[in-house]
């Protein structure tokens, strides 16, 4: 496993469209290194989500997880945090369920310590490939159903800021912590 370097905004592989990875690559030795680098990486950066365009890969493969216990000023962006398994999603199709759209603050690892407030769909359903291939379909709220628009946004070239309907709260991380973010 190694830790990726991670696309800073600015850097074209993060405006691309990401290519679908065909069924039969999905268990090759690079795919799955690709999968477990992310994952380090990731982790490391206390992220959660990443998408392999961040880590200089255009393909549709995006990961997903929120430990419990996330350390100390990173990403408490959440009054009720979700905990959310390692999920690993290839070529995914996510579709709104809900009209409902919800306002919360998104962080991005290409967009270092900047907080900004999105919109999202409260619900979305995904249909998407697991890391062996086997098909996933399940609905997800909240803060789940945030994290994977924005991820899936990362493989049309999308970043959060584009989906901002205001730049009022764009927020440096440090007037975050002291501001916005929420405390126990
Ligand atoms: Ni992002």
């Amino acid at each position: 496993m190694a830790i990726r370097k991670v696309a800073l905004m600015g850097h074209p592989v993060l405006r691309q469209i990401a290519e679908p990875v065909p069924d039969k690559q999905i268990r090759t030795p690079g795919i799955q290194q690709l999968i477990d680098d992310m994952v380090e990486t990731m982790r490391e950066y206390s992220g959660v989500g990443l998408a392999a365009p961040q880590v200089y890969e255009p393909l549709q493969i995006v990961i997903i997880e929120k430990q419990e216990l996330m350390p100390e000023g990173e990403e408490a962006t959440r009054t009720k945090p979700q905990v959310i398994p390692l999920t690993v999603l290839i070529n995914p199709v996510v579709t709104a369920v809900t009209d409902a759209i919800a306002e919360d603050w998104e962080g991005c690892l290409s967009i270092p310590d900047i907080r900004g407030k999105v919109p999202r769909h409260t619900e979305v359903q995904v249909e998407a490939l697991d890391r062996v291939g086997a098909q996933l379909r399940f609905t997800a709220k909240d803060f789940y159903a945030r994290a994977i628009q924005h991820e899936h946004d990362h493989l049309q070239g999308i970043l959060f800021l584009d989906r901002m309907k205001s730049l009022e709260t764009l927020t440096y991380l440090v007037e975050f912590q002291r501001y916005w973010a929420p405390r126990d």
